[in-house]
């Protein structure tokens, strides 16, 4: 069985899969996506990213291609044509084709395209037994990042440097040295038996499992502020983990290659990894 994807109305093969060479999404970044996990062929907390996705194009004033009901089916249809059991969908709405011109054209029709695909799930918990090293950087994103827009040179380059570093993720920095996120996932530490994570605002994007794991926490009791951490916090913190529809809760061992707290994986990454699968919602 060879894999599909959703492009414009139509389901096509995935290696003949064409988008226009003048789509604003190539040309400008004009554009919006989403990664929604799958887990035993359903999605994960389906209601928290759509809702995100029509945000996203709001601030942008890009018009949905499709109703919003129609999403659901042809994420189904992804997963089921392509057979996926864990893995992920990838989703992105741009705003369409027109000859290239910074201001919005007057009458593009918003493309979008679907693809899945599976991924093992030793895959995560492979890593999850190891943890991962993290590698801090300058932030270098425009002002906006609580859209999750195509507009994802700076994390590129970040999360390269990081490998470059023998590391899977960049943190980074703000000008006052505090940490944003992560290159593609929310940052957290945890500091005597507190959980600490950035608030919401237009500097981090508001991730779901973000959102789902700060709700698991307070429904069993543990202590959880939102605020702004640095270096130094993390120098001293206990513990630190990542958050992602990719990563899940996937635990920091080592930062700039100073570790953190005993450099191994720590016991409330694997109590809050449980937590969490527990209240994800899947649909
Ligand atoms: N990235 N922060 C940034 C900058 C991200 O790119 C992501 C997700 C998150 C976590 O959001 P969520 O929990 O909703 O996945 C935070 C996805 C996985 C990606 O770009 O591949």
């Amino acid at each position: 069985m060879s894999r599909e994807a959703f492009v414009n109305g139509e389901y096509t093969e995935y290696i003949n899969s064409k988008v226009h060479i003048e789509d604003r999404g190539y040309q400008f970044a004009d554009g919006v996506y989403e990664v929604f996990a799958v887990l035993d062929s359903k999605i994960v907390d389906y209601e928290g990213h759509i809702k995100r996705l029509y945000r996203s194009l709001k601030e942008l004033n890009i018009a949905s291609p499709i109703q919003r009901k129609s999403y659901k089916f042809h994420i189904y249809e992804i997963i089921k044509r392509n057979i996926i059991q864990d893995g992920l969908v990838y989703l992105q709405v741009t705003r369409g084709v027109a000859s290239r011109d910074f201001k919005f054209p007057k009458n593009s029709k918003s493309s979008i395209v679907i693809i899945g695909k599976n991924t093992s799930s030793n895959y995560y918990n492979n890593n999850f037994n190891k943890g991962i090293k993290v590698k801090t950087t300058k932030d270098l994103r425009w002002k906006r990042v609580d859209i999750k827009s195509l507009n994802l040179l700076p994390p590129v380059l970040a999360k390269q440097y990081a490998a470059d570093n023998d590391c899977e993720e960049a943190w980074l920095l703000d000008d006052d040295g505090y940490i944003t996120e992560g290159s593609s996932s929310n940052a957290w530490i945890v500091k005597n038996k507190t959980v600490i994570t950035r608030p919401v605002s237009s500097s981090i994007l508001n991730g779901i499992t973000r959102s789902t794991l700060i709700k698991s926490l307070s429904k069993v009791g543990y202590n959880f502020i939102e605020r702004r951490f640095n270096l130094n916090d993390i120098k001293n913190a206990d513990e630190a983990f990542i958050t992602s529809a990719t990563q899940f809760v996937m635990p920091v061992i080592a930062v700039n290659n100073i570790k953190i707290g005993n450099g191994r994986v720590g016991e409330f990454a694997q109590i809050f990894k449980e937590i969490y699968f527990k209240y994800i919602s899947l649909s």
